[in-house]
């Protein structure tokens, strides 16, 4: 048998970052998906490749029973870290299905592009557990994915993740995640617009820096309330459909993960060029360090003005994904 899965990514309309110290996030999952296909083996082997994980494409082969590390053909970091997520989620998968020594042949296909602050990794991960524990005959809800993706996101990321990626790529649509209270919200259709520098960041090591600094600064920790507090006028602001004030506070939200010392000069010029585009507001997405801006803009505007700026590597509309992981 064999089982394609897929998962969206998502983007922070706020509170990355501050999700991590328990304040309210609201990520919402966009139609950029991750598809990966689990095929069962008969020995205990794994198997792993991919075409498309913004890499150049590599295969990976190794014992799952044994000691034996990964034989890597193209040993990036990049790779090294996609493989852990993978590695990670198939062990969920076995222990799902109480089967420790399954083996299984990977194939992975995203179109979220890896490190961006588009929950590449998270959608991944959703989808592989899903795929994976299926061809082991066993069905989880949304919810169990999540738990054992935001398992091994936990794991891989150093005991630093908040469940908001793996839980919105489960569930999909717009959710609110504050702590382990995770919930789906209702959200009207927006119009978000996403910029993208090229590079790729370190969760851990971006998240590890505003640590220090909370730790360090009084201010900073009041930073990250102070994000929290914006979170919550925001979701006031998501229930009514009120556009202009999400933006308002979506540049808010900018300015906050830059004084966090997140952001970068790509994607300051990305969030002016949106803003200069007409945008009704723009902030990073993710960790921040490189990767992805998104912005609010109804007409054409934005879209344009990024695809003319000098740091855009790539513009693109995109729609809430309303659905989360499924079976393709
Ligand atoms: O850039 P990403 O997709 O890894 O998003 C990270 C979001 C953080 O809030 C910084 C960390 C987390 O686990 O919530």
């Amino acid at each position: 048998m064999t089982t394609t899965s897929s998962a969206p990514g998502k983007v922070y309309l706020f509170g990355e970052h501050a999700v991590v110290y328990g304040e309210p996030a609201v990520p919402c999952a966009i139609e950029r998906r991750a598809r990966v296909t689990v095929t069962a083996r008969d020995d205990d082997r794994v198997r792993v490749s991919a075409d498309d994980l913004s890499l150049d494409g590599f295969t990976v082969e190794y014992g799952s029973g044994s000691d034996e590390q990964p034989d890597v053909d193209v040993p990036t970091p990049l790779i090294e870290a996609a493989m852990g997520y993978v590695e990670e989620s198939l062990e969920q998968a076995r222990d799902a299905a109480d089967r420790p020594e399954a083996g299984f042949d990977v194939e992975i296909e995203s179109e979220i592009p890896l490190g961006a602050g588009l929950g590449s990794s998270a959608a991944v991960v959703v989808a592989g557990i899903d795929a994976a524990t299926r061809e082991l005959g066993v069905e989880l809800t949304p919810e169990d994915v999540a738990e054992r993706a935001y398992r091994v996101e936990h794991e891989v990321q150093d005991g630093q993740a908040s469940r908001a990626d793996t839980f919105c790529s489960a569930m999909g649509g717009a959710v609110r995640v504050e702590g382990d209270d995770c919930r789906a919200i209702d959200a009207p259709d927006l119009p978000f617009v996403v910029g993208y520098d090229g590079a790729s960041h370190d969760t851990g090591e971006l998240v590890a820096g505003v640590r220090d600094l909370r730790d360090e600064y009084d201010f900073a920790a009041d930073t990250v309330e102070a994000v929290g507090d914006l979170v919550r006028e925001g979701e006031r602001a998501l229930a009514d459909g009120d556009l202009d004030t999400l933006g308002e506070l979506m540049d808010f939200n900018h300015g906050l993960l830059s004084a966090l010392g997140v952001s970068a000069r790509s994607l300051d010029n990305l969030v002016w060029a949106a803003r200069e585009g007409g945008a009704l507001g723009a902030k990073l997405t993710g960790a921040g360090g490189g990767g992805c801006i998104v912005a609010l803009d109804e007409g054409d505007g934005v879209e344009t003005a990024l695809s003319l700026a000098p740091e855009c590597e790539q513009s693109f509309r995109a729609e809430l994904a309303t659905e989360g992981v499924r079976v393709e």
